[in-house]
């Protein structure tokens, strides 16, 4: 194993142990992928994070192969299929943080309550139906609210947050938690004014600036 590839597999470990540190996920729910040569490595599945080793993260192939007796995330699939269709993603992670998933519960998307809502590439984050955890159905669901956005809920499950890197994928995940959470905290009020589409727009544009634009 290269040295990039152990420092790749230590990331993602430690990815998931913020994850958890934050606030944004609970117990071995989430799993993370980051690109990787021909393929992507991937969390293993049912493995609490203080106890994960970087042997344990799996290297899976483009089309879905991996090493036998090793064993990937049981969303392996949707890791896969987001990373086969978006050459602008390097990073996928995915977590079940309580007011996005309250939300997502409820089959709400989160709409422009806040100018950062631009950092998840639009005016909107959608809810993805509902399907099966670790299904091709619900990967193709998750593909499709992902489209022209990095972020995403999934009905009656929790999230995904993408990035051109690791760093920006994690940062994005609390982005969309924070934004869930003011949105949850708006409807206890009232039904809260929305920004429109064309000040989101005007954000976009403005954080490419900002250095946010790959996020
Ligand atoms: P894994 O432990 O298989 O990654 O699955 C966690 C999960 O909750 C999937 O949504």
């Amino acid at each position: 194993m290269t040295a990039d590839e152990t420092r790749k597999r230590q990331a993602i470990i430690d990815a998931c142990r913020r994850m958890n540190a934050l606030g944004i996920n609970q117990g071995t729910s989430g799993n993370i992928s980051v690109r990787h040569r021909d393929g992507l490595l991937i969390t293993p599945t049912s493995v609490p994070y203080d106890a994960m080793t970087p042997e344990q993260i799996v290297f899976m192939a483009m089309d879905g192969s991996f090493e036998p007796g090793q064993k990937p995330s049981s969303e392996w699939r949707f890791h896969l299929d987001i990373l086969h269709a978006r050459g602008d993603v390097n990073a996928v992670v995915h977590a079940h943080p309580p007011y996005a998933t309250i939300l997502a519960i409820m089959g709400m998307e989160i709409p422009a309550v806040h100018y950062m809502i631009a950092a998840a590439g639009g005016d909107t984050i959608r809810c993805a139906p509902y399907a099966t955890f670790g299904t091709a159905e619900l990967s193709d669901h998750a593909v499709n609210a992902l489209e022209g956005r990095l972020a995403c809920l999934l009905d009656h499950h929790g999230m995904i947050a993408l990035g051109a890197s690791l760093e920006k994928a994690l940062w994005l995940a609390v982005e969309v938690e924070t934004l869930a959470r003011q949105y949850h905290g708006c409807l206890q009020i009232g039904k809260p004014p929305l920004l429109t589409s064309a000040e989101i727009e005007r954000v976009r544009q403005k954080f490419a600036g900002y250095g946010l634009s790959d996020t």
